[in-house]
């Protein structure tokens, strides 16, 4: 079973804490979401699961294996993924090669011919196969974001986490990005979604995280957590 592991962490960047002490568990394949304000700090507790930055204090473990100390390739390698919220595709290789690259360098010993498989299969499920030849470049915001997402696919993790993958997308590719939740979420992977759209995070998660200064406000049922007197005065001000 999916077991991921989050113990007190704390980040400080010089004098500012971003995060405070920051504790939750996934069992399974849950699908959460996590909500704050800006600055709340979800960035950078992503930044922590995928092993971009080390915590100050505080652990993280998957699947009982410690992370937090392992460089991001590692954490990719023990079943960890996430999408960054300026997606990051190869610009100067093509579809196909974006899907190829990470594959083989996170599964040296796999075969060409079966990652090269595998990314088609990957393709017909973005409905992507007519773009396989062309640039990253000439993907549109939301399409590099499809893109990102098929990459993480290829790796196979079993949590993933996607940092805004809603942001900037137009409505009928946001669609599509909800349809890859909701499919591979069935197939038994965990998700943690972060997001700004409240209405889009509501409906998709099962359980919703709460950021607020670096300290998480709330965990619970999203219908609950809504009404939470912590979680509303953290909003208040926010939208208006
Ligand atoms: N690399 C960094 N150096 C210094 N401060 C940072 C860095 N990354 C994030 N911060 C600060 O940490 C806080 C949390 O940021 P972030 O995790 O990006 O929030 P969120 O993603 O919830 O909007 C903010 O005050 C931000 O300015
Ligand atoms: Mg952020």
């Amino acid at each position: 079973m999916i077991k991921l592991d989050v113990n007190k962490v704390y980040k400080n960047f010089g004098g500012l804490q971003a995060l405070a002490g920051v504790t939750f568990k996934v069992r399974g394949p849950e699908l959460i979401g996590l909500i704050g304000p800006n600055g709340a700090g979800k960035t950078t507790l992503t930044n922590i699961m995928d092993g971009v930055y080390k915590p100050s204090s505080g652990t993280v473990y998957l699947g009982g294996h410690r992370i937090d100390t392992l460089p991001p390739y590692q954490v990719a390698r023990a079943g960890l993924g996430r999408t960054f919220q300026v997606t990051r595709a190869f610009r100067r290789m093509t579809v196909m090669e974006n899907l190829l690259v990470p594959a083989m360098a996170l599964h040296p010993t796999a075969g060409r011919k079966a990652l090269e498989r595998r990314a088609w299969e990957v393709l017909e499920f973005l409905t992507f196969e007519h773009l396989a030849n062309d640039y990253g470049r000439s993907l549109s915001g939301g399409q590099q974001k499809l893109l990102e997402l098929g990459r993480l696919l290829m790796l196979d993790p079993d949590v993933i986490i996607l940092d805004e993958p809603f942001a900037g997308v137009h409505p009928k590719l946001m669609e599509k990005i909800y349809e890859y939740i909701i499919t591979v979420n069935a197939q038994g992977k965990a998700f943690i979604i972060i997001s700004h759209d409240m209405d889009t995070i509501f409906t998709l998660s099962k359980r919703l995280l709460v950021l607020n200064f670096g300290e998480l406000i709330a965990d619970g049922d999203p219908k609950e957590v809504r009404h939470d007197p912590l979680v509303v005065e953290a909003y208040l001000g926010e939208e208006e």
